[in-house]
């Protein structure tokens, strides 16, 4: 790793005042985001050949960062991409990102904490595997919840795609990748019954996997049901959230799910590290149980801000809406 260069460009003395830039780590180097540029022949742009995590902060605080970067390990050995740097250095190098760019968030909000690597540069060619240092990026950046806000009370439109989740045997779901078209196309299937819909892919057998950026809950029968993680991210809101459960003392289960499930749930949301948890009030059209958000989502979401000691909702809701 190397020494710690001048963050941001001092050269401007005199000139007119600036917004302060958030640093960016590239690669053993820390430069201002405009300046993060990698070339166009690295392996994430070649190949969508990337890794990655996202992870983000309450009150400023990273939240389960060590876990986190335990599940980009596992992502990183699986893809044989030989990151360079130990868990502990990235590590390290993540947490003086954090205090260099930290003085720059508002009070109220939060940020992301972004870690993507790729194979590095990858010229055409008969072989797939790592020749060059791996690519590091990791960047922050304020934590924009508006697009989810009003689902907390509201509960959002959830939808099924046409397209299904690549089957675990080409690609496990467990490995957190960049190779995101496949959601992206079903993200924009489901919009075009709802523009603001929110996509339930099913696997190739029709169970229940995920969303694009999360995991999928329903509550049956007072139970809490998701899918196991042999066909889903195995998320860390998700894994938090069934660690509540247990201590409200909700029964829950990994378990198949199928869009009947859906339909007649009681109550239904989403999970994922930026929103925590995003109800689901209608699902295909149809209302989720009343139609309102349920007892049992409330009191997950309650739990959430009690654990993160600030309340996620509000948080949401406070925030001016995007120009
Ligand atoms: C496909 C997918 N599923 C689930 C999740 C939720 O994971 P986490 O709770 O760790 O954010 C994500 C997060 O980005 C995701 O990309």
């Amino acid at each position: 790793m190397s020494e710690m260069s001048e963050p941001v460009d001092r050269a401007s003395q005199g000139a007119p005042a600036m917004e302060a830039q958030p640093v960016v780590y590239l690669s053993g180097e820390w430069v201002p985001e405009s300046n993060a540029k990698i070339s166009i022949f690295d392996s994430a742009v070649m190949l969508g050949d990337s890794l990655t995590e996202s992870t983000r902060t309450f009150a400023h605080r990273p939240f389960r960062l060590d876990e986190h970067v335990r599940r980009l390990y596992r992502s990183l050995k699986v893809a044989r991409v030989d990151p360079g740097l130990s868990p502990a250095e990235l590590l390290s190098v993540t947490e003086q990102l954090i205090e260099l760019n930290r003085g720059q968030w508002r009070t109220e909000d939060d940020a992301w904490i972004v870690h993507n690597i790729s194979r590095g540069s990858m010229r055409p060619g008969p072989a797939s595997t790592q020749a060059n240092p791996a690519t590091i990026m990791i960047f922050t950046s304020p934590l924009d919840l508006t697009g989810w806000a009003s689902y907390y009370e509201a509960g959002c439109h959830a939808v099924t795609s046409f397209s299904r989740v690549v089957p675990a045997q080409s690609l496990d779901p467990k490995i957190k990748n960049r190779s995101r078209l496949s959601y992206t196309i079903a993200d924009a299937e489901a919009r075009l019954v709802d523009r603001d819909a929110q996509c339930v892919i099913l696997d190739i057998d029709g169970y229940v996997a995920e969303n694009k950026g999360g995991n999928i809950f329903a509550v049956v029968d007072g139970e809490l049901r998701t899918p196991s993680t042999v066909n889903c991210l195995a998320g860390v809101t998700r894994d938090v959230t069934l660690e509540l459960a247990r201590q409200q003392g909700i029964a829950a289960s990994e378990t198949r799910l199928q869009m009947y499930d859906l339909y007649n749930a009681d109550e239904l949301f989403f999970t994922s590290t930026p929103y925590c948890m995003m109800p689901a009030t209608r699902f295909n059209g149809l209302p989720v149980g009343t139609g309102q958000v349920g007892p049992v989502t409330r009191r997950l979401l309650e739990a959430w801000s009690d654990l993160v000691g600030i309340d996620v909702v509000r948080q949401a809701q406070r925030q001016p809406a995007a120009d």
